[in-house]
C-alpha cells in the first residue's frame, strides 16, 4: 500500500527472539524467527493492512526506533522479549510514541514465572495478548485495524 494508506504497521522484536528457532518450543513453538515474521506478514496480507519489521538485541536501538516510530507507521506490534519485564526506558519511549502500539507474547507470561508476570509496557499499550503463539499477531493486527478505523 502506498504511504497516502493508513495501515502501515510496524512489528517490532526485541532481545532474543531472533534467535526463535532455537529457544524451548514449549513456550514458543518450533517456528524460526523468518517463519513467524513471513505469517505475520501473510496475516497482515490478509487483513490488507502494510506490514514492516524491525528486530534487535541492542535496548538503545529499540529505544531510538521508538523515536522515530511516529514517522515510519500508523501503530505498532511490540514484543520486546525479556524487557518487556523491566526495561523503564522502553515503557517511557512508548508513552509518547504517538501511535497505538500492542504488546504481544508468544507465550503465556502469566503462566510462567514471576518475573515475567509483570510488564513495565503494558500501561502504555493498547492492549496486551499473550499465550497466543503467532495467533497473538494476527488478532494484535486486528485490534489496531479497528483502531485506525480501517
Ligand atoms: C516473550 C516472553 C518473555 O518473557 C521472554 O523473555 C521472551 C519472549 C514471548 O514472546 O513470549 O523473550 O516476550
Amino acid at each position: 500500500m502506498s504511504s497516502g494508506h493508513n495501515n502501515r504497521i510496524y512489528v517490532m522484536h526485541g532481545v532474543n527472539l531472533d534467535q526463535l528457532g532455537r529457544r524451548d518450543p514449549a513456550h514458543y513453538g518450533g517456528m524460526s524467527f523468518l517463519q513467524l515474521e513471513q505469517a505475520i506478514d501473510a496475516f497482515a496480507v490478509e487483513l490488507d493492512l502494510n506490514a514492516r519489521f524491525f528486530q534487535t538485541n541492542h535496548e538503545g536501538e529499540f529505544v531510538e526506533e521508538l523515536h522515530r516510530l511516529v514517522d515510519l507507521a500508523d501503530a505498532a506490534i511490540v514484543n520486546a522479549g525479556a524487557w518487556s519485564h523491566y526495561s523503564r526506558a522502553i515503557g517511557d519511549a512508548l508513552q509518547f510514541a504517538g501511535v497505538p502500539v500492542i504488546e504481544v507474547h508468544l507465550s503465556d507470561v502469566m503462566a510462567r514465572e514471576e518475573w515475567r508476570r509483570v510488564s513495565v509496557l503494558g500501561d502504555a499499550c493498547v492492549a496486551t495478548i499473550s499465550g497466543q503463539g503467532v495467533d497473538g499477531y494476527r488478532e494484535a493486527l486486528v485490534v489496531l485495524k479497528q483502531e485506525l478505523g480501517l
